[in-house]
C-alpha cells in the first residue's frame, strides 16, 4: 500500500509537528501520539465494502462515523424494521443497497465485509453465516449469547481465516491505552482490586425505549427478529426493547459489564477470572422486563486481583463512574478522563498505644521512623503528592476501532477486540449471570478451556 508510515516515522513527524491525535499530560504541552495516520493515508480506491446486517440504533452510529471515513464504502443494508433502513439508506445518499435479510446480503458480490448491529440472539448466527461466506466481521458486543457460543465462533474463525472484531470500542481509545502503560510500568504497585459502578434511574437509563409511530406487523418483521430466540407472539416492546428479556439479551450484564470487563482484561493484561460470585433481582420495573433491574458482581483473577462491579436502574446518584484500578501506590480512574492519584497512607496508631503504659508510649513516638509515618501534618494538602491526568483529544474511540478493524482486515492480522477477547468478557458477563440465578459461584478452569490466544 503506498503512501502509508510506519508507526517510528508518525511519532517522530508528529512530535515535530506537534500533532494532536492522542492524549495529553495534565494539561501540559506534552503530547503523546499513540494512533497512527496510517488510515488517513488510504486513497479512496482502496476502500472496504461493507454491509449491515441490522441497522438499528447502535448501527446508526457507526454508520454515521464509517460515511466519514476515507476507507470505507457502505454497500448493502438489511433489517427487521422498514424505518431504519429508510433512514440508513438515506445517510448512504441511496448508494446502499437494500437486501431483503443477512443471507441475502451474505450472497450478494462486492461486499468484503460486514458490520453486525442485530440483537444478542442473533450474533452467533450472523458471525458464522458471515466469515463462512468469506467476509471479515466488525460485530457488537457482547460477541455472544451464550458461553457456549464463542467457542463456536472461535473455531469458525480459525477455520475460515477470516478477521473478526467484536465492537466494545473504548479499548480503541488512547486512555485505554495509556492507563495499560501506567499498569504495566507498575507506577500502581500493587493492585488488589478493582471497581466500576453503573447507576441510572430513567426509563431510557432502562432501556424503556419509545417506538416509532409507524411500527407495526405491515413495517415490523417479527420472525426475522425472533429467529433462533423461542416462539412469542407479535410483541413491539420485545422488539425494541429486546434488552429486557432474557429470550434475546443478558441484560445489565452483557449490555453493560461486558465494555468494563473487555477494559479490564485489556489494561489488565487478564484473560479470564477463576471464580465469579453475583446476585442480582428484578426490583422496580417488573412490567416491562424479565432481566434483573439490579446486579451485583465479585469476579476473582488469578492474577491476583478481584472485581467489583455494580449496577442499579433506581438510583443514579453514583452514576456511570468509570472503573477505579486501586494500587498500593496509587489509584487509576478510568472514565472519560483518565486520573491518576498517588496513594498517602498514613500511620493513625495513638488509640492503640494510649492503652500502653505511659513510658511505652512516650517512647513509641520518640523513634524517629514513627514520627515521620504518624506526622499530622502529612495530612496538609501542600505535602499531599499531586496527581495528573490525561483525557483522549481527536477522533472518537468508535471512529478509532473502526480504524482498528479496517488495518487488521488490510493486514490480515487480527484487530484488538480479537474473538479470543470478546468471548471472554462476554463469557464473564454470562458467569455473572448463572451465578445470580443459581445463587453459587462459578468458576472457569483454564486449564481446560481450550483456548490458546
Ligand atoms: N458498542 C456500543 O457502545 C453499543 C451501544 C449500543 C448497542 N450495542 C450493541 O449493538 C447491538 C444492537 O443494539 P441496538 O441498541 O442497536 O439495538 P436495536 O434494537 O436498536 O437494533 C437492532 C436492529 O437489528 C434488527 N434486526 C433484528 N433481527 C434482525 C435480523 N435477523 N436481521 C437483520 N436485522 C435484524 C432490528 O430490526 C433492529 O433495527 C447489540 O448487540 C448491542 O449490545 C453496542
Amino acid at each position: 500500500m503506498t503512501g502509508r508510515i510506519n508507526r517510528r516515522d508518525f511519532i517522530k513527524k508528529s512530535a515535530a509537528t506537534g500533532a494532536v491525535t492522542g492524549i495529553t499530560f495534565g494539561g501540559s504541552s506534552r503530547a503523546a501520539v499513540l494512533t497512527d495516520l496510517y488510515d488517513r493515508q488510504n486513497s479512496p480506491n482502496e476502500r472496504l465494502t461493507l454491509g449491515f446486517i441490522g441497522v438499528g440504533a447502535r448501527a446508526h452510529q457507526v454508520l454515521s462515523e464509517v460515511l466519514r471515513m476515507p476507507g470505507f464504502e457502505v454497500a448493502g443494508v438489511c433489517d427487521a424494521y422498514r424505518g431504519r433502513v429508510d433512514r440508513a439508506v438515506e445517510k448512504t445518499g441511496g448508494r446502499a443497497k437494500v437486501y431483503r435479510d443477512a443471507s441475502e446480503l451474505l450472497a450478494a458480490p462486492g461486499i468484503d465485509a460486514v458490520y453486525i448491529g442485530t440483537p444478542d440472539h442473533w450474533h452467533k448466527s450472523h458471525a458464522i453465516a458471515a466469515l463462512e461466506a468469506g467476509k471479515d466481521v466488525y460485530i457488537e458486543k457482547p460477541l455472544t449469547y451464550t458461553v457456549d457460543e464463542g467457542l463456536e465462533i472461535i473455531r469458525a474463525v480459525k477455520k475460515t481465516g477470516r478477521i473478526l472484531q467484536v465492537g466494545s470500542q473504548n479499548i480503541s481509545s488512547p486512555t485505554q491505552l495509556k492507563a495499560r502503560e501506567i499498569i504495566e510500568s507498575g507506577r500502581l504497585g500493587q493492585i488488589t482490586m478493582i471497581r466500576s459502578t453503573t447507576n441510572r434511574n430513567t426509563a431510557g437509563g432502562a432501556w424503556i425505549y419509545p417506538i416509532p409511530p409507524d411500527a407495526n406487523d405491515q413495517t415490523v418483521n417479527w420472525d426475522m427478529f425472533q429467529g433462533p430466540a423461542p416462539k412469542y407472539p407479535f410483541s413491539l416492546e420485545r422488539f425494541f426493547r429486546w434488552r429486557c428479556y432474557k429470550d434475546y439479551s443478558g441484560g445489565i450484564a452483557t449490555d453493560l459489564f461486558v465494555h468494563t470487563m473487555t477494559t479490564i482484561h485489556y489494561i489488565m493484561a487478564a484473560q479470564a477470572p477463576e471464580c465469579v460470585m453475583a446476585t442480582g433481582d428484578l426490583y422496580r420495573w417488573k412490567e416491562s422486563r424479565d432481566v434483573p433491574d439490579t446486579l451485583n458482581a465479585l469476579i476473582q483473577y488469578p492474577e491476583g486481583f478481584t472485581v467489583n462491579l455494580s449496577a442499579t436502574f433506581n438510583n443514579q446518584s453514583a452514576g456511570e463512574r468509570g472503573i477505579e484500578i486501586l494500587g498500593t501506590k496509587g489509584t487509576l480512574t478510568l472514565g472519560r478522563e483518565l486520573t491518576f492519584t498517588p496513594e498517602n497512607p498514613i500511620e493513625d496508631n495513638d488509640w492503640i498505644v494510649a492503652s500502653w503504659a505511659r513510658a511505652l508510649e512516650d517512647a513509641y513516638f520518640k523513634d524517629p521512623k514513627i514520627r515521620q509515618s504518624e506526622q499530622p501534618q502529612r495530612w496538609d494538602p501542600k505535602v499531599i503528592p499531586a496527581g495528573e491526568s490525561w483525557r483522549g483529544i481527536g477522533r472518537n474511540s468508535t471512529m478509532l476501532h473502526l480504524e482498528n478493524f479496517q488495518r487488521a482486515v488490510r493486514n490480515r492480522k487480527q484487530p484488538i477486540e480479537d474473538v479470543f477477547a470478546g468471548h471472554r468478557a462476554a463469557a464473564v458477563a454470562q458467569m455473572i449471570n448463572l451465578s445470580a440465578s443459581r445463587k453459587m459461584p462459578v468458576f472457569w478452569d483454564r486449564s481446560k478451556d481450550g483456548l490458546k490466544a
